[in-house]
């Protein structure tokens, strides 16, 4: 039985044209993107998602009276369509319990740091302000702390003198997208194994 899941994303969506660009190339296993959900009208990553001919979704925060409501659209959506994984992947709104609650231990974040280091916003420049020499992304299960669920696979990326924002997330980016696919892979082939706040991967983890 094939793997399916959902994206949610706001914005650019380099990370969703990564897994989908894997998906096409096999690189996913039998994992199946089976839709890409928005919260911005005409973000980028729709465009992104059309040109892989995967299906796409627009709902949009605002126009929601709570975030309950709100969530709950977004669970129903990605159920309607298959999914039993949600892959967040630039997803800019927080999530509260509706949706956890409606993909327990089922939803992935990948963040622009070392979690625990720099969680929440504009990672590259926390690290930059607080001197690191090693940064780098990190894949993990989303659960009700933001940034703070359980760590699935961490690659570090050194920081240069002469980095600034922009190059520093760049570099990160490039690695966020060979990682992101992998650990799809992963899950696909029952490889992820939760030990209390441990993730394990069977199997050589780097492959
Ligand atoms: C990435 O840096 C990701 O780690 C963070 O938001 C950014 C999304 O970029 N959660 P993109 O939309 O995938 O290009």
């Amino acid at each position: 039985m094939p793997m399916r899941f959902a994206l949610l994303a706001s914005g650019t969506g380099s990370n969703v044209a990564a897994i989908l660009g894997a998906y096409r190339e096999g690189r996913l296993g039998g994992a199946e993107p089976r839709v890409v959900i928005v919260n911005i009208r005409g973000a980028a990553v729709i465009e992104r998602a059309r040109a892989c001919d995967v299906p796409t979704c627009t709902i949009a925060h605002d126009d929601f009276a709570s975030r309950e409501e709100f969530e709950a659209a977004l669970a129903a959506e990605a159920r309607r369509r298959g999914a039993e994984y949600v892959m967040l992947a630039g997803f800019m709104r927080i999530l509260g319990p509706t949706f956890l609650n409606a993909f327990p231990e089922r939803i992935l974040n990948i963040h622009p740091s070392l979690l625990p280091a720099f969680p929440g916003l504009h990672a590259p420049r926390q690290a930059l302000e607080r001197g690191v020499k090693v940064s780098g992304c990190t894949v993990h299960f989303v659960n009700e702390n933001v940034d703070g669920g359980p760590i699935i696979a961490q690659v570090a990326v050194p920081v240069l003198e002469q980095d600034d924002e922009a190059t520093l997330a760049a570099r990160i980016l490039i690695e966020e997208h060979r990682i992101y696919p992998r650990v799809i892979r992963w899950l696909d082939e029952g490889r992820v194994h939760r030990v209390g706040r441990r993730v394990l991967v069977a199997g050589p983890a780097h492959s």
